[in-house]
């Protein structure tokens, strides 16, 4: 069996690590996996350093589209994704989360009839105006195999009328959904071990048992819009005075700091001794970093995940989550980019540490169930007639 597996943005190289790892261990005779990456993410820290650190292997192909509008970035990826369908033929294109790079594979693989696994199907905001809300719906809705990773991914499907228990073939039009797990999970649990061993990065920012905050932003809705990006640097100056504050700065909240964030909040940003702001990290400094943290703070679908992994308590600076499991458990407080919320969920965590985390991500073999399915559906699937 051949599958391409289309990445482009950072959290999608980490999710690939896990599928490319169970192919190698466990089906490397069956499977054989050709990786696009489309250059959506191309700095060093953003993509490079995934590649070199997680044993993925070397993209077959990039077609190094880079920045631009949603609708350019879009197109560029979409007439390379087709050209390498057509070449390569694959049994299916697996396609991760929901960034444009899962659009973009979306629109090609349909329109050609090659079968689409969606990995991390279901998931909703319920605000369309997320970009990655738009990527989801219609990925999901192209998908022949959909793996969602949460009981609220199930039922968002449900709802949206995809049949459940329905018998093979499975098509387009006859899709299969199933409940697996997170694939995100496979990795912390994988390299969890591996990151106290690699990384120093704790020392580095001299924080050895030293309690501290971890935070990241890169939500466009939070970076373009200075009255939120404002709102959350006030309170991590207030919080700042609590705890120290580890800031590893996402490329594009990096350049808008610099236009959207008022001149006079900047230089107390750049000037607190407690804030640390470094360049994106690993991912295995990225975990090691999470695991050591007393709190996490984030706009991040996978970090605030991977809060939940390390049994950490999260406050969440958007206005809803997809993934709301780990808000119903208490773990995890929605506040928006609002200062005054934030504060409250930081003095509700310090009274109520988050003690209950229970199994809601799978087992860490999401990826070895993805794959037996896929090939069990390939069995009963003649190659795709492509147009
Ligand atoms: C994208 C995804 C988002 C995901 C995030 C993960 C979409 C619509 N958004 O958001 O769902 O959560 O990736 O990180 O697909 N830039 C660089 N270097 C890079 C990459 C980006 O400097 O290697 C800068 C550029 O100025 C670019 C900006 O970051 O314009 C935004 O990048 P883009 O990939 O468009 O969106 P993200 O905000 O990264
Ligand atoms: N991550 C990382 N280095 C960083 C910040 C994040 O390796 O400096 C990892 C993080 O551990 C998680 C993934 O990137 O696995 C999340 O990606 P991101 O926040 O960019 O996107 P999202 O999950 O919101 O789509």
């Amino acid at each position: 069996m051949k599958l391409v597996t289309v990445i482009g943005a950072r959290p999608q190289i980490i999710k690939a690590a896990a599928l490319s790892r169970a192919i190698r261990n466990h089906y490397a005779d069956q499977i054989r996996e050709v990786i696009v990456h489309t250059g959506q993410h191309y700095d060093d820290n953003m993509s490079q350093v995934f590649f070199d650190e997680l044993q993925i292997p070397r993209p077959d192909y990039n077609l190094n589209v880079g920045s631009a509008s949603h609708g350019v970035q879009t197109a560029r990826m979409t007439e390379g994704i087709e050209d390498i369908l057509i070449k390569e033929r694959p049994d299916f294109i697996v396609l991760y989360g929901d960034t444009n790079s899962t659009l973009a594979g979306a629109i090609a693989a349909a329109k050609i009839h090659v079968p689409i696994v969606h990995i991390e199907a279901g998931l909703r905001s319920f605000n369309k105006a997320m970009p990655e809300e738009i990527n989801r719906i219609v990925c999901d809705h192209c998908s022949t195999l959909l793996f969602t990773p949460t009981k609220a991914g199930l039922e968002n499907l449900k709802h949206e009328g995809f049949p459940m228990g329905n018998e093979r073939p499975y098509t387009i039009d006859n899709p299969k959904v199933y409940h697996c797990g997170d694939i995100m999970y496979d990795n912390s649990l994988h390299f969890a071990d591996i990151a106290e061993a690699k990384t120093n990065i704790i020392k580095r920012l001299e924080l050895v048992d030293k309690p501290y905050i971890l935070a990241t932003i890169h939500r466009d809705t939070n970076t373009d819009r200075p009255e939120r990006l404002g709102a959350i640097f006030k309170a991590m100056l207030q919080l700042a005075e609590e705890s120290p504050i580890v800031l590893p700065l996402h490329p594009r909240t990096a350049k808008l700091l610099k236009t959207n964030l008022d001149e006079n909040l900047q230089k107390q940003i750049y000037s607190s001794q407690n804030i640390k702001l470094i360049p994106p990290v690993s991912f295995l400094e990225m975990i090691a970093l999470e695991r050591h943290s007393q709190l996490v703070m984030t706009d991040s679908g996978g970090v605030q995940k991977e809060a939940y992994f390390f049994k950490k308590p999260c406050i969440i600076l958007r206005p809803e989550t997809e993934w709301v499991e780990i808000v119903q458990t208490g773990n995890a407080i929605l506040t928006d980019a609002d200062e005054g919320r934030i504060m409250q969920a930081w003095q509700h965590f310090e009274s109520h540490p988050a003690t209950n985390f229970p199994p809601i991500f799978g087992d860490g073999h999401a990826a070895e169930f993805m794959l037996s399915r896929i090939l069990e559906c390939c069995a009963c699937h003649s190659k795709p007639d492509l147009l």
